[in-house]
């Protein structure tokens, strides 16, 4: 590069787990004075509640092109992005392209970046749930395998791409750029009012939030997963924000009647990341299959349960934070009341979970590609 120009990253966001990580990182880049970042948004997720609205919260520059992809086929979707981001990389020119998490947007512009001779960032890099029928750890290894500089969250995602053969040089643990989201948002998060808005009592309801296809794409598991909502809105006030995939496999399995039977069982559309953040911390526990709610429930630490065979973030099951059972009704009731007994645990918070992750990522990039 020519040393008497900024570097110019092109960052990719598409879908909701992105947006509080491109937040804190292009804040990161602007401070250092050295990196011009071009936003691109490729529209993967696009209601206003699962895009738009966490612009404004986590105040992220308008997005300066938006592929305006939509959902499809993962194929189809890939590679209408492939296409759209090559146009995008010829008409920007970028030193580099940086991708975070291990959404089909990262892949599909990752793959395109390496292919047009762009250096690639990968943020997040190193995270394996050694399950290859989930969608994300196949999108996780390729973008791994082609990545120049990558960033890693938690000591596993070392281990991970040292046992994968990538250079130890290319790997740095830098820490977690969604809790630099949350440490910087949690004041704003204190102020607003969701448990009256939604006539909660702290510390006396529970959070789910499920949208897995492994979870919510099969009847039968989400049949399994609805009827132990029912038994767990007996005993205790159930919130749950709704990912569109699984309002849409509700409305498709013909499972909206047992929803309506549960009279403790609130479900509301997708929340903003703030109002989001104060539900999860004034809550007892958090029932989810989601990557970043885990992570962000150790941080605050608020006792979760994820209903999934495997994690990816192991760390937060080893700091006892996060209690990993099987989809089945039995294993989830059981979690549940386990839960009860951690009221007032403290959990350590991960190396490097500090708040600082962006900065220090801004700095390597700084020095190996300034
Ligand atoms: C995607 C990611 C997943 C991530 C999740 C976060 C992949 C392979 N999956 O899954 O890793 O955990 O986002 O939320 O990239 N839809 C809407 N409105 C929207 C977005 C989606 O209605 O704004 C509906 C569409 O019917 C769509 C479905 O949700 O077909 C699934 O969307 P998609 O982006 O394909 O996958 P997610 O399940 O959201
Ligand atoms: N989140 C949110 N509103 C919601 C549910 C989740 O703001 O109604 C936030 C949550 O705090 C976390 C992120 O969305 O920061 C996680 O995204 P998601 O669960 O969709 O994806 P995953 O992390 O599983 O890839």
């Amino acid at each position: 590069m020519n040393s008497s120009r900024k570097l110019k990253i092109l960052c990719v966001a598409g879908a909701r787990p992105n947006f509080m990580k491109i937040s804190p990182l292009m804040a990161a880049f602007a401070k250092t004075k050295m990196i011009d970042s071009v936003l691109v948004h490729t529209g993967q997720h696009y209601d206003q509640r699962m895009s738009e609205l966490f612009f404004e919260q986590l105040k992220i520059p308008k997005p300066d092109i938006n592929l305006g992809i939509r959902s499809g086929s993962s194929i189809c979707q890939m590679a209408d992005m492939m296409k759209a981001f090559e146009s995008a990389c010829l008409d920007v020119q970028p030193d580099a392209v940086l991708v975070v998490g291990d959404v089909n947007s990262t892949v599909a512009c990752g793959i395109t970046a390496v292919k047009n001779g762009i250096t690639l960032i990968h943020v997040e890099a190193g995270l394996r749930s050694f399950d290859r029928q989930m969608p994300e750890e196949i999108n996780r290894i390729l973008t791994d395998s082609i990545s120049d500089l990558l960033f890693v969250s938690e000591p596993a995602g070392v281990a991970n791409l040292k046992r994968e053969g990538v250079c130890d040089d290319k790997v740095f643990h830098v820490g977690n750029v969604m809790i630099d989201s949350l440490v910087s948002h949690l004041e704003f998060a204190r102020q607003t009012d969701i448990c009256s808005e939604l006539k909660l009592e702290k510390g006396r309801y529970m959070v789910v939030t499920m949208h897995r296809p492994s979870n919510v794409d099969s009847q039968e598991t989400l049949t399994e997963i609805i009827d132990t909502l029912y038994e767990l809105q007996l005993s205790e006030k159930v919130v749950f924000p709704i990912h569109p995939r699984t309002k849409n496999n509700i409305e498709k399995f013909g499972l909206s009647n047992r929803i309506e039977r549960m009279q403790n069982l609130q479900l509301i559309e997708p929340l903003g990341y703030l109002e989001f953040l104060s539900l999860m911390l004034n809550s007892r526990c958090i029932l989810t299959d989601s990557g970043g709610v885990q992570e962000e429930s150790t941080y605050l630490q608020v006792p979760c349960i994820t209903a999934r065979e495997n994690t990816e973030r192991p760390i937060t099951v080893e700091l006892g934070s996060n209690q990993l059972v099987s989809v089945n009704r039995a294993a989830i009731l059981t979690a549940v009341k386990r839960s009860k007994d951690q009221q007032g645990i403290q959990w350590g918070i991960p190396e490097l979970w500090d708040g600082k992750a962006s900065s220090r990522i801004a700095q390597v990039i700084c020095d190996k590609l300034g």
